[in-house]
Formats: C-alpha cells, sequence, structure tokens
C-alpha cells in the first residue's frame, strides 16, 4: 500500500512553481496524471517511504554482495544526508505526487567547478537518488522526472550531470544509458566496521 501523503504544503521552500522546466515536460506530467514540485526539507516528509522502497531494491540486487543495515537505521541517516546536500546553493527535491500519493522523486545538488579529466562546465549537477513507484514503472515517470531535473539544473548553469548507480542495478544501469549517459567510474568499499548494526541473515 502507499503510504499518505505528508507534504508540508505550507513550507516556504516548497513550490509548485516548475521553474527551469519546459512546457513539454509539464504536458507529459499533465497527461500521466502527475503533478511535479520543487522543495528542500519541506518536501523529505513525502519520500521517506520511497527511499525505503529503493533501500528494498538495492537489498534485492543483491548490495554489492555485502551485509546491509538494518531497514529502520537507513531512512534516518539518509535524511541526514538529504538535509546537508539540500543546504547547498540550487539543490532541489523535484516531487511526483498522484492523487496527493508520493509516486516518484529526484534529488540533486550542484558540485562547483569544473571536472579535472572531462570538458565539463564549471558546475555539475549530480543526482544524488532517482526512484519511481513499483506500482507505476515503466509509463515514463523516471525519464519525466529526470529531465525535469536535468532542464533545472541546467537553468542554474549545470549542463553536466553524473550518478552513482549500484553494482548489480542493471535495469537503472540501461535506463541511464539509454538516456545517454556512461559509465565512468566504479565505488569500491571495504567494510572494516565490526558487524554490530548488520541486518540478521
Ligand atoms: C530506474 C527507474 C527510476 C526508472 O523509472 P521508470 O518510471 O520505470 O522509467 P520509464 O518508464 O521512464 O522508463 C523505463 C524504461 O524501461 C522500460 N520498462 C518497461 N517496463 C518497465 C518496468 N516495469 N520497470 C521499469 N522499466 C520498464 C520502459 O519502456 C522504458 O524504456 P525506454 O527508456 O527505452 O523508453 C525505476 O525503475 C526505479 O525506481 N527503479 C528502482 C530504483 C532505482 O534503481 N533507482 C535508480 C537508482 S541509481
Amino acid at each position: 500500500m502507499e503510504q499518505a501523503l505528508a507534504i508540508a504544503d505550507d513550507a516556504a521552500d516548497v513550490s509548485t512553481t516548475l521553474q527551469g522546466v519546459t512546457a513539454g515536460v509539464e504536458e507529459r506530467a499533465a497527461r500521466m496524471g502527475v503533478e511535479l514540485r520543487f522543495g528542500r526539507a519541506g518536501l523529505l516528509d513525502a519520500v521517506e517511504h520511497l527511499w525505503l522502497g529503493l533501500f528494498d531494491h538495492h537489498t534485492s540486487v543483491g548490495a554489492a554482495g555485502l551485509p546491509v543495515i538494518a531497514r529502520e537505521l537507513s531512512w534516518p541517516r539518509r535524511r541526514a544526508l538529504y538535509e546537508t546536500l539540500l543546504g547547498k546553493p540550487d539543490a532541489f527535491v523535484l516531487l511526483a505526487t498522484r492523487d496527493q500519493a508520493a509516486v516518484g522523486y529526484v534529488l540533486a545538488h550542484i558540485h562547483e567547478g569544473a571536472d579535472d579529466t572531462w570538458p565539463t562546465g564549471s558546475r555539475i549537477g549530480e543526482i544524488e537518488s532517482l526512484v519511481v513507484l513499483p506500482s507505476v514503472r515503466g509509463v515514463g515517470l523516471g525519464n519525466l522526472l529526470m529531465d525535469a531535473a536535468e532542464q533545472r539544473l541546467a537553468a542554474v548553469g549545470a549542463h553536466d550531470v553524473l550518478l552513482r548507480v549500484l553494482v548489480g542495478n542493471d535495469g537503472a544501469r540501461r535506463f541511464y544509458q539509454r538516456r545517454g549517459m556512461t559509465a565512468v567510474m566504479t565505488t569500491m568499499l571495504k567494510l572494516g566496521s565490526p558487524p554490530t548494526e548488520r541486518q540478521p541473515a
């Protein structure tokens, strides 16, 4: 079941004005019966269940063969990260709702300074998260959210976009490749902490 939406509609940092986004994206959203809104921390309560869906998805594709933390620890940590990222200039959450229920989101922020290897501009956008509710996948919402996020980033001078994909999340990797992205780096991790917080097998 989709959880009830808890958007702080009166929050000063939430806006249904889709600044930086083309009319074409707004029309596609309307055709899908989806409402898009940009915001910052005022939207975070609404994305908790979507984040947990991504945590479950990452677990279901094997979590790169490593143990994972207990599920209930994940959102508080992710929320803290989001709050930090959303404190940066031009960072945003883009939330998609349908019939008042949150069905997808993107969270993006900006790295200042041009890349030292590839010929980027002076601001590089990072898609920190992209999630679509399983029941509405495959109808174009993921592409719509990415198009809107990329347009918004470009509107503030970030024409280059990077993101990280979990090893084994092959569906998402194909999705991004179809959108013109190229795999450029692999993140390496060696776990050394005592296994006190791991999820029981
Ligand atoms: C990756 C993800 C965001 C894509 O969202 P989406 O709304 O399904 O994307 P779209 O419908 O715009 O496009 C999906 C593509 O797969 C195809 N597709 C068909 N059925 C599908 C299904 N059940 N699920 C996913 N994709 C499907 C679509 O036709 C489309 O192909 P195209 O790009 O060649 O047109 C979504 O699958 C998701 O939330 N996955 C789990 C979380 C995740 O992995 N996020 C990325 C973390 S890096």
